[in-house]
């Protein structure tokens, strides 16, 4: 024994006990905030196992400074486009993430957002905290259905299906596009059709962003595939902040090029983008989707457990190489 392992962010205490019960060295950060790269270099030096968070870096520097005894990386997130999985490869470093148990959380997080937007549910929020005056009358903060309507699935995997899942459950029709044909059974069950990226812009009234974050994907929304949207349309990302372009996404919600938008990701976080921060057609949510006590536990001990079946010279129950 003696293994040390190395979280760099605290994380929930069922899946510390998991690693602490072999008697490894387990180093967990003391900052309630991601490490600057100094300090990961620092805390990762001399690590077999690293448990990551989605704010941190982990590029060859990193795995150099961490010394060749490590053996794994384990990220504490479903999405990855903060780990470069070559450089881990390169290096013989296995690497983990954790799909599967933030599907339903993140697409409850993803459907809430397309009822916050379409139904305008902050916006009333805010009349009230604001303490303005307010009747009822025909007329009042009208939204729009979604029964009927189209919703338009960009990336048609776990997260993806979910959400569509819920949307059909309210009336909605599906389409979505993908890299790849999805699976017969999911499309079957959603009745859903995929059609290419054009289409989809062009003929959804909601369209939900579930594609990865991957060179590819950067700025995949931009002013031009927002002009393809229909103006009484919206926009939900609850995917990578990179993938929409936050500047053009706010000129095209002010210029009323598209009806509203659902941001739980953003460009830079924890920053958003000022232009966004004034609009009344726009929810704002800080990276909440997976943020429920059961989903956090469960990510977090998948992580542990990614972690210590490589450490003992197992496969990893979800490997990425
Ligand atoms: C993930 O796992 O990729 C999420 O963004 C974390 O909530």
């Amino acid at each position: 024994m003696g293994r040390r392992i190395v979280v760099l962010r605290r994380i929930p205490e069922p899946a510390l006990d998991l690693l602490r019960a072999g008697g490894d060295d387990v180093w967990v950060s003391p900052h309630d905030r991601p490490l600057t790269t100094e300090e990961l270099h620092e805390a990762a030096a001399g690590a077999d196992a690293i448990l990551s968070l989605l704010h941190d870096r982990v590029d060859g520097a990193l795995l150099d400074a961490a010394g060749p005894q490590l053996q794994v990386v384990a990220n504490v997130a479903v999405g990855y486009d903060n780990v470069d999985v070559a450089a881990c490869t390169e290096r013989g470093v296995r690497f983990t993430n954790t799909p599967g148990v933030l599907t339903e959380a993140t697409a409850d997080l993803a459907f809430s957002l397309i009822l916050m937007t379409t139904r305008r549910l902050a916006e009333g929020e805010r009349v009230i905290r604001r303490r303005e005056p307010w009747t009822w009358n025909m007329f009042y903060l009208l939204g729009t259905s979604i029964q009927s309507k189209t919703l338009g699935v960009v990336g048609l995997g776990q997260i993806g299906a979910a959400t569509a899942r819920r949307a059909k459950a309210f009336g909605m029709g599906i389409l979505y596009s993908s890299r790849r044909e999805a699976d017969p059974a999911v499309v079957t069950e959603l009745g859903s059709r995929r059609v290419d990226f054009d289409e989809l812009l062009e003929t959804s009234d909601v369209v939900s962003l579930h594609c990865p974050l991957l060179p590819e994907t950067h700025h995949l929304i931009d002013a031009g595939r927002l002009a393809q949207m229909r103006s009484d349309a919206y926009l939900i990302n609850t995917t990578r902040g990179p993938v929409v372009d936050e500047a053009a996404l706010a000129a095209a919600l002010r210029d009323g090029v598209i009806a509203g938008a659902g941001l739980d990701v953003f460009e830079r976080e924890p920053e958003v983008h000022p232009d966004l921060l004034g609009l009344d057609n726009v929810v704002l949510l800080p990276h909440l989707g997976s943020a429920t006590i059961e989903t956090r536990t469960a990510m977090g001990v998948l992580a542990a457990e990614n972690a210590l079946a490589v450490l003992s010279g197992q496969d990893p129950p979800t490997p990425v190489n």
